[in-house]
């Protein structure tokens, strides 16, 4: 410890708000949860559990909501099948199924209501305690097959200068503002930049810039109580980028950190950016990925 409040093993925890409808992907989300939705081999929200473990964080508390039970089973172990793959000789399937490399504790909670992600957020307020801790969207993979690093540096960053929040973002088209919290920055560099206000999905004319909250977020435990301030909105939700916002009003050290390129999130709340992600990372299969190709280009006629 060189003076900073937390070491870095301290920010070894993160929550996982899992317990949205999905209703723009419906009917593939009648009955399963979206982050449950296959991209390429894996389960969306399994890219999001090898990057934090790959960050560094390793207590993960989902928050989930009905409809939602796929996800406790997909990291449960299941005898039946290890039975089956050990039977078989199958000892490469065996590891994919079995995620103990991972080194990850997981834990589960249910939102009663759709009150918004920063009612997610305080389901945790108890996992959490006094520890700062990582909030990661279960919906957002960043980087290509999840290869992120951006967490660890936002957690580097939330304790090298003592912030109360470090927010990840990225560049989008300005007429796109309207679908994400929208940051006015005051100053920096890409690595390190000073929140001064933040809005949730402004329409472009009232977006103080086209910097958007990419799903990651690392916050100090200060952020429950600012949560348990901010008013519902006209949807009834209760806004996690106002409780935010409500930080910086008070002074607080708000910092952003830009995704690079090869990180960028990769959005799965809608078909035709969940169509072009399974795309590239079927493409980037280093196994089926090439073959694809040809098949590709067979039916595009290229
Ligand atoms: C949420 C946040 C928003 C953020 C977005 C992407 O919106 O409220 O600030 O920009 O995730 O990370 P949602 O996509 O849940 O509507």
């Amino acid at each position: 410890m060189t003076g900073a409040r937390y070491s870095h093993r301290v920010i070894r925890s993160a929550i996982i708000p899992v317990a949205g409808l999905g209703t723009r992907l419906l009917p593939a989300t009648k009955s399963q949860p979206k982050e449950m939705l296959p991209v390429a081999r894996k389960p969306i929200v399994q890219y999001v559990v090898e990057e934090l473990a790959a960050n560094g964080v390793h207590d993960m508390l989902f928050v989930t909501g009905r409809n939602k039970a796929s996800i406790e089973n997909h990291f449960d172990s299941d005898p039946e099948l290890f039975r089956a793959l050990d039977a078989t000789n199958k000892t490469e399937l065996l590891q994919e199924v079995l995620f103990e490399e991972l080194n990850a504790n997981f834990f589960y909670t249910r939102q009663r209501q759709q009150q918004g992600l920063g009612d997610a957020v305080l389901c945790g307020e108890n996992f959490a305690g006094e520890q700062p801790f990582v909030v990661a969207l279960g919906d957002s993979i960043l980087g290509l097959h999840a290869r992120s690093k951006a967490v660890a540096r936002m957690a580097d960053l939330f304790e090298a200068r003592h912030a109360s929040c470090v927010v990840a973002v990225e560049e989008v088209p300005p007429e796109e503002t309207s679908h994400y919290g929208i940051v006015q920055i005051a100053d920096g560099t890409d690595d390190c930049m000073r929140v001064l206000n933040l809005v949730e999905k402004p329409a472009p004319e009232d977006a103080p810039s086209n910097l958007a909250i990419a799903g990651r977020y690392v916050f100090s435990p200060l952020v429950f109580d600012l949560i348990r301030r901010v008013k519902p909105d006209r949807k009834g939700e209760i806004q996690l980028t106002d409780a935010i916002q409500l930080m910086c009003e008070e002074g607080k050290r708000v910092l952003a950190v830009k995704l690079t390129g090869e990180e960028r999130r990769y959005d799965i709340g809608n078909f035709p950016s969940y169509f072009e992600t399974f795309v590239e990372f079927a493409l980037a299969d280093p196994l089926y990925g090439e073959a694809f190709r040809k098949t590709l280009q067979r039916l595009v006629g290229g």
